[in-house]
């Protein structure tokens, strides 16, 4: 299956390119006119306050939502012509529940699910297929809860078998939502590490984030987004003040510490 010319994506075309999208459910407009382009190797944050529309932003650049309008291109192809480069897409996606719960998967089963796209229909996994599981699950530092049942793993553990389960792709760009959403201070941190080092790798990675202050120390790119796309470019230059407040519709004290930006939230108490 591998080697094969669908190998070669060209380098200079973008890893993501939205243009005028706009998109929603049914007649719904959740988000309007998006226009944005994502390099291949960049490391960005989608940020923007609950139901700003960045799950929905997700969806559409991996081609499970089509746009009301607009056109949107993965690797300079439309979704629905990725053909075999699909399998180069990781996704990561915001809850980790589910359906999965009831099976008697292993937690070692679930990041073998993330080999399928290569190992095809009639293929049984291979020495290589174990091997990458492997790798994934010491990647995300869960060698050790290899064996344990799924439905036994905590929430935290759960999102980094996920996160195994993508990484086990070896995909060329992934994209992850709120994969910190209630996982502890000590594994939000070595997440970010991690997704530093697949960015230091040459892979592109975009994340869906709540975590402004933090996020903004390892991204190149930022996307504001409620709604419409409020600003993006370098966190340096996109977070400021007015972008904030803008996006969160409440103050926002940002503070420069050596160029690290940081960020304080104060909510409005309207009387
Ligand atoms: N499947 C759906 N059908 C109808 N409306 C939807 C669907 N999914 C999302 N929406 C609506 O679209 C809007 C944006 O939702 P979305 O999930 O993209 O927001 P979000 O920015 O990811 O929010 P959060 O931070 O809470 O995850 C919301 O108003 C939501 O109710
Ligand atoms: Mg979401």
């Amino acid at each position: 299956m591998m080697g094969d010319a669908d190998l070669m994506i060209p380098p200079d075309v973008p890893a993501i390119r939205l243009e005028n999208v706009t998109v929603g459910y049914g007649k719904q407009v959740v988000l309007e006119d998006v226009s944005l382009t994502i390099p291949q190797g960049a490391f960005w944050a989608i940020l923007g306050p609950n139901a700003a529309g960045k799950t929905t932003l997700l969806r559409t650049m991996l081609g499970l939502l089509v746009p009301q309008k607009g056109k949107v291109e993965i690797f300079g192809r439309p979704p629905k012509q990725l053909g075999s480069w699909r399998r180069w897409i990781g996704y990561v996606p915001q809850h980790h529940q589910a359906a999965l719960v009831r099976f008697p998967l292993r937690a070692y089963d679930v990041v073998m699910m993330g080999r399928y796209p290569h190992i095809g229909l009639v293929r049984r996994p291979g020495p290589e297929d174990h091997e990458h599981v492997r790798r994934a699950l010491k990647r995300v530092d869960m060698a050790h809860a290899a064996q344990k049942p799924w439905f036994s793993l905590s929430g935290g553990e759960r999102q980094r078998i996920l996160m195994a389960r993508a990484l086990a792709a070896q995909p060329r760009l992934l994209l992850l939502d709120e994969p910190t959403a209630g996982v502890d201070v000590a594994a939000t941190q070595s997440l970010y590490e991690l997704l530093r080092e697949l960015h230091q790798e040459g892979m592109t990675v975009v994340v869906v984030s709540h975590d402004v202050g933090v996020i903004a120390q390892y991204v190149n790119g930022v996307a504001c987004l409620n709604r419409r796309l409020v600003a993006h470019g370098r966190p340096e230059e996109v977070l400021t003040q007015e972008t904030l407040e803008t996006m969160y519709g409440c103050e926002a004290v940002f503070l420069h510490h050596g160029g690290v930006p940081h960020m304080v939230v104060r909510r409005h108490h309207k009387p």
